[in-house]
C-alpha cells in the first residue's frame, strides 16, 4: 500500500506559516493582506467556495472582502468595478469567482484584473511569465501540486512526469511548473495515442482529465507517485477523483486521496499568492 499524501495536513502547515507572517505584520503595526472576491449571481457551488475562502482568510489573519453583485450586472459594470479595485491601494488580491453569468465574457473580465493583483494566476501576463520560467503568481491548483510533492519530500528533478489534461487552469500550468522543477514532462490529452503506455512510463502521474476514476491500476507503474486533481460527485453523494483510488493505491508509492488531497491545497496557495502580491508592493 502506497503512502497517502495528506493534503489537509500539508495545507494546514502552509496556512499556519501565513498566519505567523500576518501576526508579525500586525506586531509591526502594518495592515494585513487583503483578498477581494467578486461573485456575480448565485451559482450554488460558487457560494460554497466563497464562504470557504472567507473563513480561511480570517483564520490566517488576512482581510477578506466579498462583493456580491446581482445576476443582471452588465459586463461594463463589472469591468468598471474591477477598475476601482485595480486602483485601490489596499486591495492586494482580486479573485473573480467563476463561472460568470453567460452574458458576461470571461476573457474580457480576467484581462481587466491588474496582473500584480491576479491571485488566481489566470491573466495572460502571468501565464506568459510562467511559460518563461518566471512564475510570480502561478495558478493555485497546479502550484498546490508542486507544493504537495515538495513538502512530502518527493523529488521532481529528472523524473518522468506525465500530466493527463491540457486545460489552461490545471494541465498546462502543471506541466510548466513541473518543467521548472527540472522534471521531464509529457502532456497527454483526449487525442493522445497509447495513453495507457505513456502513463505507465510515468514516475509522477498527474491526473487532470476531468473524468471520474479514469486512471486505472493498469495505467500506473509500480512505485509511481499518483497525484489526483479531479473531483466529482457521484450519484450516491460521495466524492471521487480522476483516479480509481482503490485500484491504484497498492501500486503507487505515494497517492493523493479525494477529498483530502490536492483540493485542500488550492485555497492555501491562493492565500500564498495574496501574500506575494501584498509583499511585492509593501
Ligand atoms: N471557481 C471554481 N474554482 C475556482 C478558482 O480556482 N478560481 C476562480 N476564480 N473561480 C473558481
Amino acid at each position: 500500500m502506497g503512502i497517502i499524501i495528506d493534503g489537509k495536513k500539508i495545507s494546514s502547515e502552509i496556512k499556519e506559516q501565513l498566519k505567523n507572517r500576518t501576526a508579525e505584520l500586525a506586531a509591526a503595526g502594518k495592515r494585513p493582506p487583503c483578498l477581494t472576491v467578486i461573485i456575480v449571481g448565485d451559482d450554488g457551488a460558487s457560494k460554497v467556495y466563497v464562504a470557504n475562502n472567507e473563513k480561511t482568510c480570517k483564520n490566517a489573519g488576512f482581510k477578506s472582502v466579498t462583493h456580491r453583485l446581482p445576476e443582471q450586472t452588465t459586463e461594463r459594470e463589472l469591468l468598471e468595478f474591477i477598475d476601482r479595485l485595480d486602483n485601490d491601494p489596499e486591495t492586494d488580491g482580486i479573485l473573480i469567482q467563476l463561472p460568470l453569468p453567460k452574458h458576461i465574457n470571461e476573457e474580457n473580465v480576467l484581462l481587466r484584473i491588474d496582473p500584480s493583483k491576479d491571485v488566481d494566476g489566470f491573466h495572460p501576463y502571468n501565464t506568459g511569465l510562467l511559460a518563461q520560467g518566471r512564475p510570480i503568481l502561478p495558478p493555485c491548483t497546479p502550484s498546490g501540486v508542486i507544493e504537495l510533492l515538495k513538502r512530502q519530500g518527493i523529488e521532481i528533478e529528472g523524473k518522468h512526469c506525465v500530466v493527463i489534461g491540457r486545460s489552461n487552469i490545471v494541465g498546462k500550468p502543471a506541466a510548466l511548473l513541473l518543467m521548472q522543477e527540472n522534471g521531464t514532462v509529457t502532456v497527454c490529452h483526449s487525442r493522445t495515442k497509447n495513453l495507457a503506455d505513456i502513463c505507465r512510463s510515468a514516475d509522477i502521474l498527474v491526473a487532470a482529465v476531468g473524468k471520474p476514476e479514469f486512471v486505472k491500476a493498469d495505467m500506473v507503474k509500480d512505485g509511481a507517485v499518483v497525484i489526483d486533481v479531479g473531483v466529482h460527485r457521484l450519484n450516491d453523494g460521495k466524492l471521487c477523483g480522476d483516479v480509481d483510488f482503490e485500484g491504484c493505491k497498492d501500486k503507487a508509492s505515494y497517492i493523493t486521496p479525494v477529498p483530502g488531497g490536492v483540493g485542500s491545497m488550492t485555497v492555501a496557495m491562493l492565500l500564498k499568492n495574496c501574500m506575494t502580491a501584498y509583499e511585492s508592493k509593501n
